[in-house]
Protein backbone atom coordinates (compact mmCIF):
# COMPACT_ATOMS: atom_id res chain seq x y z
CA UNK A 1 0.00 0.00 0.00
CA UNK A 2 1.03 3.80 -0.92
CA UNK A 3 2.35 5.67 2.15
CA UNK A 4 3.26 9.49 2.50
CA UNK A 5 4.35 11.30 4.93
CA UNK A 6 2.53 14.37 6.65
CA UNK A 7 3.70 16.97 8.84
CA UNK A 8 1.47 19.25 11.11
CA UNK A 9 3.26 22.84 11.24
CA UNK A 10 3.79 24.69 14.57
CA UNK A 11 1.01 26.81 13.90
CA UNK A 12 -1.32 23.80 13.42
CA UNK A 13 0.06 22.27 16.56
CA UNK A 14 -0.21 25.60 18.91
CA UNK A 15 -3.81 26.25 17.51
CA UNK A 16 -5.01 22.78 18.62
CA UNK A 17 -5.78 21.64 15.13
CA UNK A 18 -3.98 18.13 15.37
CA UNK A 19 -7.09 16.04 16.41
CA UNK A 20 -9.36 18.00 13.53
CA UNK A 21 -6.60 17.21 10.77
CA UNK A 22 -6.19 13.35 12.32
CA UNK A 23 -9.82 12.48 12.33
CA UNK A 24 -10.23 13.87 8.19
CA UNK A 25 -7.17 11.50 7.40
CA UNK A 26 -9.02 8.44 9.72
CA UNK A 27 -12.64 9.66 8.28
CA UNK A 28 -11.38 8.55 4.86
CA UNK A 29 -10.14 5.57 6.34
CA UNK A 30 -6.39 5.62 6.01
CA UNK A 31 -4.21 4.21 8.44
CA UNK A 32 -1.14 5.94 10.55
CA UNK A 33 1.61 4.06 10.52
CA UNK A 34 3.52 5.99 12.66
CA UNK A 35 3.19 9.18 14.47
CA UNK A 36 5.16 11.90 16.93
CA UNK A 37 5.57 15.01 18.10
CA UNK A 38 9.04 16.92 17.85
CA UNK A 39 11.17 19.90 18.05
CA UNK A 40 12.08 20.36 13.96
CA UNK A 41 15.90 21.02 14.33
CA UNK A 42 17.75 23.13 11.78
CA UNK A 43 19.38 20.15 10.68
CA UNK A 44 16.68 18.08 10.04
CA UNK A 45 14.56 21.68 8.63
CA UNK A 46 17.29 21.89 5.97
CA UNK A 47 17.23 18.36 4.96
CA UNK A 48 13.19 18.40 4.73
CA UNK A 49 13.03 21.70 2.49
CA UNK A 50 16.92 21.57 0.60
CA UNK A 51 15.03 21.58 -2.61
CA UNK A 52 14.12 25.34 -1.69
CA UNK A 53 17.48 26.24 -0.92
CA UNK A 54 18.13 29.80 -1.95
CA UNK A 55 14.84 30.60 -2.71
CA UNK A 56 13.85 34.09 -1.06
CA UNK A 57 10.77 31.87 1.01
CA UNK A 58 13.57 29.91 2.36
CA UNK A 59 14.52 31.82 5.57
CA UNK A 60 11.40 32.32 6.56
CA UNK A 61 10.31 28.88 5.82
CA UNK A 62 13.23 27.50 8.14
CA UNK A 63 12.12 29.65 10.75
CA UNK A 64 8.64 28.75 10.58
CA UNK A 65 8.97 25.09 10.73
CA UNK A 66 11.55 25.23 13.59
CA UNK A 67 9.31 27.61 15.71
CA UNK A 68 7.76 24.66 17.85
CA UNK A 69 7.03 20.95 17.68
CA UNK A 70 5.15 19.95 14.80
CA UNK A 71 3.32 16.42 14.90
CA UNK A 72 4.95 14.21 12.32
CA UNK A 73 3.14 11.28 10.83
CA UNK A 74 3.35 8.29 7.79
CA UNK A 75 -0.16 7.41 6.55
CA UNK A 76 -1.39 5.08 4.79
CA UNK A 77 -3.86 3.92 1.75
CA UNK A 78 -4.69 3.52 -1.92
CA UNK A 79 -3.23 6.74 -4.31
CA UNK A 80 -2.25 8.28 -0.25
CA UNK A 81 0.14 10.69 -1.92
CA UNK A 82 -1.99 12.72 -4.69
CA UNK A 83 -5.04 12.18 -1.98
CA UNK A 84 -3.55 14.20 0.93
CA UNK A 85 -2.01 16.52 -1.15
CA UNK A 86 -6.18 17.44 -2.60
CA UNK A 87 -7.39 16.93 1.07
CA UNK A 88 -4.46 19.80 2.27
CA UNK A 89 -5.39 21.83 -0.53
CA UNK A 90 -3.55 24.49 -2.43
CA UNK A 91 0.08 25.86 -0.78
CA UNK A 92 -1.71 29.73 -0.90
CA UNK A 93 -4.50 28.96 1.73
CA UNK A 94 -6.42 32.03 -0.49
CA UNK A 95 -6.18 29.47 -3.54
CA UNK A 96 -7.13 26.23 -1.83
CA UNK A 97 -10.39 24.57 -2.35
CA UNK A 98 -13.13 25.36 0.20
CA UNK A 99 -13.31 22.62 2.42
CA UNK A 100 -10.17 21.71 2.05
CA UNK A 101 -7.48 21.66 5.37
CA UNK A 102 -5.33 25.19 4.36
CA UNK A 103 -8.84 26.61 3.09
CA UNK A 104 -10.39 26.01 6.04
CA UNK A 105 -7.86 26.66 9.11
CA UNK A 106 -5.23 28.97 7.24
CA UNK A 107 -5.15 32.35 5.47
CA UNK A 108 -1.25 32.99 4.79
CA UNK A 109 1.59 30.88 2.39
CA UNK A 110 4.08 31.23 5.78
CA UNK A 111 1.27 29.48 8.03
CA UNK A 112 -0.38 27.22 6.06
CA UNK A 113 -0.43 24.45 8.65
CA UNK A 114 0.57 21.03 6.98
CA UNK A 115 2.72 19.91 4.88
CA UNK A 116 2.76 16.46 2.62
CA UNK A 117 5.07 14.72 0.14
CA UNK A 118 4.39 15.18 -3.24
CA UNK A 119 5.99 12.54 -4.83
CA UNK A 120 6.47 8.96 -4.51
CA UNK A 121 10.43 9.96 -4.35
CA UNK A 122 9.48 13.07 -1.83
CA UNK A 123 7.35 10.50 0.41
CA UNK A 124 10.50 7.87 0.82
CA UNK A 125 12.51 10.58 1.33
CA UNK A 126 11.13 12.51 3.69
CA UNK A 127 9.63 9.32 5.28
CA UNK A 128 13.61 8.49 6.25
CA UNK A 129 14.38 12.23 8.00
CA UNK A 130 12.17 11.59 10.03
CA UNK A 131 11.43 8.20 11.24
CA UNK A 132 13.62 5.21 11.62
CA UNK A 133 11.67 2.01 9.61
CA UNK A 134 11.68 0.29 13.11
CA UNK A 135 9.33 3.30 14.29
CA UNK A 136 6.62 2.37 11.34
CA UNK A 137 3.91 0.05 11.76
CA UNK A 138 2.29 -2.73 9.19
P1 LIG B 1 4.77 21.77 1.73
O1 LIG B 1 6.05 21.30 1.07
O2 LIG B 1 5.01 22.49 3.03
O3 LIG B 1 3.77 20.65 1.86
O4 LIG B 1 4.06 22.83 0.80
P2 LIG B 1 3.84 22.73 -0.77
O5 LIG B 1 4.44 21.47 -1.32
O6 LIG B 1 2.40 23.00 -1.01
O7 LIG B 1 4.67 23.99 -1.25
P3 LIG B 1 6.23 24.13 -1.55
O8 LIG B 1 6.37 24.79 -2.86
O9 LIG B 1 6.94 22.81 -1.32
O10 LIG B 1 6.70 25.16 -0.45
C1 LIG B 1 7.06 24.74 0.86
C2 LIG B 1 6.51 25.72 1.88
O11 LIG B 1 7.23 26.93 1.76
C3 LIG B 1 6.37 28.02 2.05
N1 LIG B 1 6.32 28.90 0.90
N2 LIG B 1 6.30 30.20 1.02
N3 LIG B 1 6.30 32.46 -1.80
C4 LIG B 1 6.28 32.10 -0.53
O12 LIG B 1 6.24 32.89 0.37
C5 LIG B 1 6.29 30.68 -0.22
N4 LIG B 1 6.28 29.70 -1.11
C6 LIG B 1 6.30 28.56 -0.37
C7 LIG B 1 5.01 27.45 2.37
O13 LIG B 1 4.90 27.30 3.79
C8 LIG B 1 5.06 26.09 1.71
O14 LIG B 1 4.17 25.19 2.33
MG1 LIG C 1 6.41 20.86 -0.91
Amino acid sequence: MERTFVAIKPDGVKRGLVGEILTRFEKRGYKIAALKVLNVTEEIAQKHYEEHIGKPFYPGLIEYITSGPVVAMVIKGENVIEEVRRIMGATDPNKAAIGTIRADYAQVMQRNVIHGSDSKASAEREIAIYFDESEICE
